[in-house]
């Protein structure tokens, strides 16, 4: 491969910058009310027989579940943060099923504090504008952390998860879903190469953790019990979902005779290379994190 062309294939990972991710949430929070009522800005967990495979939110809502069921905290008065909350949906869920519990969120977008803060309304949770890679928390003071589908536009930085770490009181619990290389980036194949550039250029994503590379990095940091699951297969039934909703979505806009914003536009290539590079399953895989300070 030419120089050149390994230089274009790193521009085009590495646009993930503050102002573009801030960017793309401004301008693209408000289409994800197609992809949920809930406003849940990520994929879900299938259960047969608990689920509903046609009832979108009910995959995405069980993810939540997942997520909150791993944390396995004491419920009164503990505070949780969430690295990354989109517009609260996860942390409405949370503060629907326990009550006691006190959420933070944070997100680089000042369209979703606004907005996720109206939805949080008499709950106790709140949206701040704050990097998860750098936050004002202070050292061992939250009793649980979560990153749904955030962490992806940071790479699944050493930095994040080491801010992670710094913040949890010693025993709390960090819990990431996210999708995740199987592999390094250089030995994806051409295909698999070419859908994780459209879709990491689509969504404002630094790039994909190999999740073997994470492992180790979480390990160095000094997180403990570090529970690793694949679950692509929970996955998969809701990313199946992408590309109705995106027809939907763009039938909608046309027959109000609405403009496609271009953060809309990005969304959907996201989407669509989101499907896409689930296809290639020896090369991307979803998984749940569980890792103990
Ligand atoms: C795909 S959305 C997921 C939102 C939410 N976790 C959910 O599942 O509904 C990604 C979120 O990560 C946030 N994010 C990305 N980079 C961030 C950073 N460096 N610091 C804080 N939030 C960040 C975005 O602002 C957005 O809210």
């Amino acid at each position: 491969m030419s120089t050149l062309s390994i230089l274009h294939k790193l521009k085009l990972r590495r646009s993930a910058t503050k102002q573009s991710i801030t960017k793309f949430y401004d301008e693209a929070t408000e289409d994800y009310q197609f992809w949920s009522n809930d406003f849940n800005m990520h994929f879900g967990y299938y259960i047969p027989f608990k689920t509903n495979l046609f009832k979108r939110d009910s995959m995405l809502n069980e993810m939540n579940n997942q997520v909150f069921s791993r944390l396995n905290m004491p419920k009164k008065d503990s505070l949780v943060i969430d690295l990354g909350c989109g517009i609260g949906g996860t942390m409405r869920y949370g503060l629907r099923k326990y009550p006691l519990l006190r959420i933070i969120g944070i997100t680089l977008s000042k369209f979703q504090v606004k907005e996720g803060n109206k939805r949080l309304n008499n709950m106790n949770g709140l949206i701040l504008e704050e990097n998860y890679e750098h936050t004002f928390f202070k050292n061992d003071s939250v009793d649980g952390a979560y990153a749904i589908e955030s962490l992806c536009h940071s790479g699944h930085s050493y930095k994040s998860l080491k801010e992670a770490y710094r913040i949890l009181k010693t025993k709390s619990r960090l819990v990431i879903t996210d999708a995740f290389l199987k592999k390094d980036e250089n030995q994806l194949c051409p295909g698999s190469s070419y859908c994780y550039d459209q879709l990491c250029s689509g969504w404002s994503l630094e790039g994909l953790g190999s999740i073997h590379k994470v492992k180790q990095n979480l390990e160095e940091i000094g997180f403990k019990n570090i529970r690793i699951e694949d679950v692509s297969h929970r996955v998969a039934p809701s990313v199946l979902h992408v590309p109705f909703a995106i027809t939907g979505f763009i039938f909608k806009k046309l027959f109000r005779k609405e403009y496609l914003k271009p953060q809309s536009w990005k969304n959907l290539k996201g989407s669509l290379f989101a499907l896409l590079s689930g296809l290639h399953i020896k090369s991307f895989g979803y998984y749940i994190i569980t890792a103990e300070k």
